[in-house]
């Protein structure tokens, strides 16, 4: 896969350089206007009226949501592997090319059956900088979590982190294909054959992304998608286990329905993990708008590169650009090059009531109850401490207009420009990073 230059900074605050277009031009106007105005931080109004999220559920066409809804109210057919249920994992089979889809309540529960379903056992390896449910889920499924660090240019698990961890009992890794970009497959590939260790992958964040134009979702033993209403795909919550083994599949069957294979038949040990046919409705709606809905994204992500590009000490996550993604987050790094650090730039703009996210902070060995095991008492990952304390994930989905982008980045600019006076003011909460990251 070609990765763009990571993380690309140069010259100095505001500079706006190619690719913008028209958009270029509107930012120099604004930014004169920009200079007449208050910064919320500072005592000013804030720039928007309502708070822009980052990950406001994307809809799709209301009317088909409602008539498919309609429909099952109709059938009285709520769960149960219902006709809807059937069509979405039919559907997101296709979209995958991948033989089979297992479709679920939700991402966490997905990666814990499968992780059973695997026949895993003793620890597994999962990367420090993500979404805690990764690692909650191996729990849940009974297994010992050890953290390997990331790749600081892409956030994704390490290779050679993966392989100073592993230990005697250790079964399997379990990748993520952070922010929709598919990991360091083959590489992983290799060292779990070798190791005689399975390979799932948590690709929570990737439906709708091609790893060198092979649809994620076959890659590994098994693959697991979120549909939770933050993604760009959503069903309300939900998600799916995908695979190329039939074996594995017809076991996923069993545990997310208590077990049950046939009216009075129960052949092993299961859970309820079903998806309701309401929530199949929307995922269907939303699928139906995948593409409409990436490319808003693309022209969102677009949009921020250009106005923050040339701006030091800020740099955006780069994304293949010969891949598809849902460009579902707009991940930006605050360096000590900026004049303000992350949760500082964070205050500022929630002020302003733009929500953005400090993505994913704490890191895994660091929150409960990983933090306190002897393990990670003094593990150091340096890669995902910096990413923890850089990264901050900004509003994007179709809620968000190319306009409020532009406005957003004169908001970092302004800050970048005042932040002496920001600090002054004294005007950042005393606590400035919340535990939770919410
Ligand atoms: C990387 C990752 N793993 C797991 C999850 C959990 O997904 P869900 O909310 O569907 O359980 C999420 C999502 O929120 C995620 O981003």
């Amino acid at each position: 896969m070609a990765w763009p230059d990571p993380l690309t900074t140069c010259s100095n605050t505001i500079t706006v350089s190619g690719g913008a277009g028209a958009e270029g031009s509107r930012f120099a106007t604004h930014r004169d206007s920009r200079r007449m105005r208050q910064l919320a931080i500072l005592g000013g109004h804030p720039a928007f009226a309502e708070p822009l999220h980052v990950g406001r559920p994307n809809v799709g066409s209301e009317e088909q949501f409602l008539a498919l809804t309609q429909q099952v109210l109709a059938s009285r057919r709520f769960t149960n592997y219902g006709p809807l249920v059937a069509q979405f994992e039919r559907q997101i089979s296709e979209r995958l090319q991948v033989e089979h889809c297992v479709v679920v309540n939700n991402a966490t529960s997905g990666l814990a059956l499968a992780a059973i379903a695997l026949g895993l056992s003793g620890s597994v390896i999962v990367p420090a900088f993500g979404f805690i449910a990764t690692a909650h889920a191996m729990r849940l499924a009974g297994l010992r979590v050890l953290f390997a660090d990331i790749d600081p240019r892409t956030h994704h698990i390490d290779c050679a982190s993966v392989l100073a961890r592993i230990e005697p009992d250790t079964s399997a890794v379990v990748a993520v294909h952070l922010w929709g970009n598919p990991c360091d497959i083959a590489p992983l590939e290799q060292l779990c054959e070798e190791r005689g260790m399975k390979l799932l992958f948590d690709s929570a964040q990737a439906f709708g992304s091609t790893c060198d134009g092979v649809p994620v979702g076959g890659f590994g033993n098994a693959e697991v998608f979120s549909f939770h209403a933050t993604k760009a795909i959503n069903s309300f919550e939900g998600g799916a286990i995908t695979t190329r083994d039939a074996a594995l599949a017809d076991k996923l069957r069993l545990l997310v329905n208590f077990g049950f294979a046939g009216e009075d038949q129960i052949d092993s040990w299961g859970i309820n993990a079903k998806m309701p046919e309401v929530c199949a409705a929307m995922g269907i709606t939303s699928l139906a708008s995948a593409d409409a809905i990436f490319a808003h994204n693309l022209r969102i992500h677009d949009a921020y590169a250009a106005h923050l590009r040339g701006t030091e000490g800020l740099a955006l996550l780069p994304y293949p650009r010969n891949e598809a993604n849902s460009r579902n987050y707009v991940v930006l790094t605050v360096t000590d090059a900026f004049p303000l650090d992350r949760d500082a730039l964070y205050h500022v703009l929630r002020a302003e009531n733009v929500l953005a996210r400090r993505y994913f902070n704490p890191a895994g060995h660091q929150a409960e109850p990983y933090r306190h095991l002897s393990e990670n008492r003094r593990l150091t990952l340096p890669a995902t401490e910096r990413a923890c304390r850089e990264v901050l994930c900004l509003p994007t989905g179709t809620s968000i207009t190319i306009d409020q982008v532009q406005r957003i980045c004169e908001i970092i600019a302004s800050a970048g420009e005042q932040a002496a006076a920001i600090r002054d003011a004294h005007a950042l909460p005393e606590e400035r990073v919340d535990a939770a990251g919410r």
